[in-house]
């Protein structure tokens, strides 16, 4: 017999620092709820809306999304913990801006994709937003003939069904069949 829990079990799912522009200073949360669609031309996330981060996104229409690297942990926790409110968590990063000039992304991030809002969901206390991806950014030594070599990057992946922890991406173990 199967145990049934309660809630969502899609996991895991990846880490990543939304970045908005909130009155001209950037600011990073951790969303974990988050995937991309529409084959990848756009991504979709889940906003709670006490977030100062839908303070930014209501500002400007734009947001960028940063895949951290583990060796960032100590600031992954404070963008996943402490609000744009009351911590100025722009110092924690260097910024860096592409074609939105509005969305801010973070140099030592090994990826990032910068996004304008086109569609947000209404739901009881969360959003819905909806970005069309706009231009990606990748480390130079991650990218070979085209290619991202996630294994190298680094990443962080985090889990729901109950146990909500940081767990490093794993091996590669096959490539999907044509
Ligand atoms: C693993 C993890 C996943 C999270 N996922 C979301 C999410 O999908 N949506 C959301 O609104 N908040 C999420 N949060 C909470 C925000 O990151 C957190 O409240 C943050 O402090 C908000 O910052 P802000 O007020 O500056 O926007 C998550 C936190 C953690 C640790």
């Amino acid at each position: 017999m199967k145990k049934v829990i309660e809630g969502n079990i899609l996991s895991p799912l990846p880490v990543a620092l939304v970045g908005t522009l909130i009155q001209g200073r950037p600011n990073y949360a951790v969303i974990g709820y988050m995937s991309p669609f529409d084959f990848g031309k756009h991504v979709f996330f889940s906003l709670y809306n006490k977030r100062y981060t839908w303070v930014g996104i209501q500002e400007n229409k734009t947001f960028s999304v940063n895949l951290p690297s583990e060796d960032m942990i100590k600031e992954v926790l404070i963008c996943g913990s402490k609000s744009g409110r009351n911590v100025d968590k722009s110092k924690l990063f260097h910024n860096f801006y592409g074609d939105l000039e509005t969305a801010p992304m973070i140099k030592e991030c090994p990826l990032s994709m910068e996004c304008s809002v086109t569609d947000i969901l209404d739901y009881d206390h969360s959003k819905g937003i909806v970005g069309k991806v706009i231009k990606s950014y990748a480390e130079p030594g991650l990218v070979k003939n085209g290619a991202i070599a996630m294994q190298k990057a680094g990443l962080m992946i985090w889990t729901t069904g109950g146990d909500f922890s940081y767990y490093r991406l794993g091996e590669k173990i096959a490539l999907p069949e044509e």
